[in-house]
């Protein structure tokens, strides 16, 4: 039977496995997805198993996204323009890694009813996601990326890949039209301290998070009149693409599918 695997540390609130497999059934495929908490000395060793056919196919999640890149042949484009891959699969004996974290966000995005061209944009954190997000921003015509990040330095780093942003300092909060929570903050109820009372309402509060599926700050946007939006479309989107890489079938979105990801 074919394997696939996400790999990552920590990796136990990954709900990839269940999606994936899900997906298998539905579309009768003789294979299984299954979880794998790695450390980064033991990346070059699993994605061999790729090359040797022993794996079919790999997600890669946090802290991974970057650090996998050595041991692959090629890069997509997307991939190699962000430094940021999360889908491992062998092509004519070529190891290549893909980004589909882009097109989950983009297809994310078009299903809402929020037009996003030339609106200023505010990005909390600066970790493994948030390449992908600055990357499709820029393709969707965003007329400013603000990002913030409590270690100041990850921001700067990002700037020097992507000129078009600019950082400013923690604790600040600038003017914006939609405010991106790229943190890990909320994962645990836990709340940014942000005070957002001035920033007006009619704004587009978007969190990476999915589970919880309202964090605080989520909460404390609507509170405010504003629009406010879930990670949980842009996973399913960035796990359909992957599927789609593999397997060759388009997974189906739908009610279904979004029940998996409620809280168990
Ligand atoms: P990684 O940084 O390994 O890629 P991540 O989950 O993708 O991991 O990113 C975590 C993000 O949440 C980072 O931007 C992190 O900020 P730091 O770079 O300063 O660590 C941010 N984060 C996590 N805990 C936080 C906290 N208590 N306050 C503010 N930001 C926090």
């Amino acid at each position: 039977m074919k394997k696939y695997f996400v790999i990552g540390n920590p990796i136990n609130h990954s709900l990839s496995p269940k999606l994936h497999n899900y997906w298998l059934k539905e579309n009768n495929i003789d294979a299984i997805y299954d979880k794998k908490k790695i450390d980064a000395k033991d990346l070059q060793t699993i994605i061999s198993e790729v090359k040797e056919k022993k794996i079919e196919g790999i997600n890669v999640t946090v802290p991974f996204k970057k650090a996998v890149i050595p041991f692959l042949d090629k890069l997509s484009p997307e991939a190699e323009q962000t430094q940021s891959v999360n889908t491992i699969i062998l092509t004519n004996n070529i190891l290549v890694g893909h980004n589909t974290d882009i097109s989950g966000f983009t297809r994310a995005i078009k299903d809402l009813n929020f037009n996003i061209e030339g609106k200023k944009i505010f990005i909390l954190g600066a970790g493994g996601v948030v390449p992908s997000i600055i990357f499709a921003l820029n393709k969707m015509n965003v007329s400013e990326i603000i990002i913030s990040n409590r270690t100041r330095q990850k921001a700067d780093d990002l700037k020097s890949q992507f000129k078009i942003i600019n950082v400013i300092d923690w604790g600040n909060i600038p003017k914006f039209d939609m405010i991106i929570n790229a943190t890990s903050l909320g994962l645990n109820n836990e709340t940014l301290n942000f005070n957002f009372s001035e920033v007006g309402d009619n704004k587009l509060f978007y969190d990476v998070i999915y589970n919880p599926s309202e964090t605080n700050f989520l909460k404390e946007g609507k509170k405010l009149g504003n629009q406010s939006e879930n990670g949980k479309l842009m996973f399913m989107y960035q796990a359909s693409v992957s599927f789609k890489l593999w397997h060759g079938v388009e997974p189906k979105i739908n009610i279904n599918t979004l029940k998996l990801l409620e809280n168990d």
